[in-house]
């Protein structure tokens, strides 16, 4: 029989009901979460609770980092003004004239510093854990891009200088979070080519 976790690839799915009754939870609590956490791009308007953000951001700051340097910092936005202003310039770095943050009330923005070698992958880590703890937690997110070209313009520059940022940063990605607005998408099937085992 396939482990039970092998058997989940939906969230909704009874099986998943049904699994959360097992024995088994506690050693494959990880790996159904990782399998099933799912992009949102629908959000309600509420805030998540603090602890559930606090919650998500330790889980990033305890990412593994080349060298154990930890190259990224996280900056948490929680309120309106600078997440409709980071909003807005990512739509104009995208071309486009909706929401890039699909009505997500907050985000966190990963930046990581440019002199350490692996600052790409460390923030990037850092952006997988986040991810993984706020569906862990209930909370929906989306990988948003474009915070490298955010943070290298002007207005990105003196957002960072007003929070007292300073520093080689680039930015890595906004993880935009809150509760989902609608039911989650279905994931795409693995690609067939996706492993090669020698
Ligand atoms: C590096 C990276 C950049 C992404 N940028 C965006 C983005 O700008 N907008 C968006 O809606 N989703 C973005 N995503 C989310 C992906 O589209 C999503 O992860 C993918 O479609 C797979 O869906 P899943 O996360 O539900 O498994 C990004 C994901 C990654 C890893």
């Amino acid at each position: 029989m396939k482990p039970i976790h092998e058997t989940i690839t939906s969230k909704s799915s009874y099986t998943f009901i049904i699994y959360l009754f097992q024995e088994e939870l506690t050693m494959a609590e990880t790996l159904v979460t990782l399998k099933t956490r799912r992009s949102c791009r629908a959000y309600k308007p509420e805030l998540i609770e603090e602890e559930k953000l606090d919650a998500i951001i330790e889980a990033g700051t305890y990412a593994a980092t080349g060298m154990g340097k930890q190259s990224p910092i996280i900056i948490a936005v929680t309120g309106k003004e600078l997440r409709d202003k980071l909003s807005k310039m990512n739509a104009e770095i995208m071309g486009v004239d909706f929401d890039p943050f699909y009505g997500a009330p907050e985000l966190l923005i990963v930046l990581a510093d440019k002199d350490i070698p692996t600052y790409l992958y460390d923030g990037s880590l850092v952006m997988g854990n986040m991810m993984n703890a706020a569906a862990d937690l209930g909370v929906a997110s989306c990988w948003i891009h474009r915070a490298k070209e955010e943070f290298e313009s002007e207005e990105g520059k003196a957002i960072l200088n007003d929070l007292g940022i300073s520093g080689n940063f680039e930015g890595i990605g906004h993880l935009v979070l809150g509760y989902a607005a609608g039911p989650d998408a279905e994931p795409a099937p693995r690609k067939d080519s996706y492993v090669v085992r020698a």
